[in-house]
């Protein structure tokens, strides 16, 4: 049995919550034991459990002594026990964090995103969730509580996310919510729980029930077709999109298997990466052309070939600038450059000249039907185009349209290249003054940040929460 320990301003706030909802039922069947704590009891009557703030500012805050009172009567009366503290400072609570919860606390078997982690994962976790059916959550009002008790006492610090409510009720209640679906018994089918949102890296399949048309709206054929093998495909697809266009952060951050990569590349537009030696800001202030260079076309070729990106087009209006970048690209098309290095020969492949970028965009409009999207990126922010950031790849997938991300050398596009963008992206920028990347390093790092895995060890997220003492 896993028995709960709410520490609270309000108790009250808790009754009703769990009365009305599974726990209450769980409460029932004798799955779970909850106790309510006030801290109120651990003061004497009329004397408050909160006090002004040390130093200048206004608010209150809760007493230590009070807040240490009542950690001590309820391990003392239902023994020790992992303690969950709560705020905003804390690690925000994601879907692995529960599940690692979960799987200590109801002895469940570990079922690690990737197998070959699954023994330090396990370790870990054993580390931090000592042996324990008990949870104690404390939650704070007020202005929080006396910093010196999360240091002594708290075994790990949570948020809800990035909002300050009034109090830690309602995250106590949220974080039981999602980690008592997992309980045995609780919820009536253990697999829906599994298929949910966050349980892997794609979000839930769309769901449907009758009637099939519904406010001009129909549930899609293949989903009433009867069908299991192609229902299941249809909402991975649905998934995968979805998932892609909305919450590609979650996606890229979640361990993606190649397979599961594979289906979701299907919803993201073609990338080409053009790099202009034409219409570039000159030292002087003028416009013009600058020199071809092979150790970008090298770099970028492989970075191209590192991120999906389709083709990498470099822009010169200048026969002899062109002509160097043939001889060098003729080595690599050679089958001695293929034998030399095969990796680089597949990397300089996708390498293709243009004299100019009206030329790039009607090649890209020939070859997929389409009109591209062109993605500018500067070291500056400009008012005059649409600015995004690395989180809007959703924005512009969207469009289902090839996108064009569009570099510029010398001292950065010409205004008139970055007007006819439909996007910009902000600048990459380091905590100093100093900005001067080479186009190559901008190019490696966003097209990281547009199209890169990001995966997070989610194993260390109560790790982190952990107070360093
Ligand atoms: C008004 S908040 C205190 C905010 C604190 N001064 C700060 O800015 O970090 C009072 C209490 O509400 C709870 N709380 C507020 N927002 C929260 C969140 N997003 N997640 C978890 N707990 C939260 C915490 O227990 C916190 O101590």
């Amino acid at each position: 049995m896993v028995t709960i320990s709410i520490i609270t301003v309000f108790p009250q706030l808790h009754e009703s919550f769990i009365s009305l909802s599974l726990l209450g039922k769980a409460q029932e069947k004798g799955l779970i034991a909850i106790n309510l704590i006030r801290f109120s009891d651990f003061v004497a009557p009329k004397e408050r459990i909160d006090q002004q703030l040390c130093g200048p500012g206004a608010g209150m805050i809760l007493k230590p002594e009070v807040v240490e009172k009542a950690i001590s009567y309820c391990i003392a009366t239902y023994g020790d026990g992992f303690k969950i503290f709560f705020s905003p400072q804390g690690t925000v609570i994601t879907q692995p964090t529960i599940k690692l919860l979960a799987e200590k606390l109801f002895n469940l078997p570990c079922s690690p995103v990737h197998p070959e982690s699954a023994e330090a994962r396990t370790a870990a976790v054993e580390e931090q969730i000592p042996a324990s059916t008990h949870i104690i959550l404390v939650c704070p009002r007020y202005e929080g509580m006396d910093a010196r008790v999360e240091q002594e006492y708290a075994d790990a610090v949570l948020s809800i996310g990035d909002y300050v409510l009034m109090g830690g009720d309602l995250p106590a209640q949220v974080l039981l919510e999602a980690l008592l679906r997992y309980a045995p018994g609780i919820v009536g089918n253990a697999e829906s729980v599994e298929a949910d949102s966050f349980s892997g890296p794609l979000l839930d399949h769309p769901a449907y029930t009758l009637p099939v048309l519904w406010h001009e709206q129909e549930i899609p054929a293949i989903v009433r077709s009867g069908n299991h093998e192609a229902i299941k495909q249809w909402r991975l697809d649905a998934a995968s999109k979805k998932t892609v266009l909305n919450r590609f952060d979650w996606f890229r951050s979640a361990r993606p298997a190649p397979d599961v990569c594979a289906r979701a590349k299907k919803y993201i537009p073609p990338h080409y990466v053009v790099l202009m030696h034409d219409q570039v800001k000159l030292a002087g202030g003028s416009t013009g052309t600058s020199s071809v260079t092979s150790i970008d076309i090298h770099d970028t070729a492989r970075s191209c070939a590192t991120y999906g990106i389709k083709n990498f087009f470099l822009v010169t209006p200048l026969v002899d600038q062109l002509s160097i970048v043939h001889i060098f690209l003729d080595f690599w098309h050679s089958s001695a450059g293929k034998k030399y290095n095969p990796s680089r020969h597949e990397a300089v492949s996708r390498v293709r000249t243009e004299t100019s970028l009206d030329r790039v965009l009607h090649s890209i409009r020939a070859e997929t039907g389409l009109e591209p999207l062109i993605v500018t990126t500067s070291a500056k922010i400009m008012s005059h185009c649409q600015t995004i950031d690395f989180s809007d790849q959703g924005v512009v997938w969207r469009h289902s349209r090839p996108v064009v991300l569009l570099f510029g050398t010398a001292q950065g596009l010409a205004d008139e290249v970055i007007e006819k963008s439909d996007y910009l992206l902000v600048p990459i920028e380091g905590m100093t003054d100093y900005n001067h990347l080479s186009v190559r390093s901008a190019m490696a790092i966003i097209l990281d940040r547009w199209l890169g895995l990001q995966p997070r060890l989610r194993e260390s997220d109560l790790g982190i929460a952990k107070l360093t003492k």
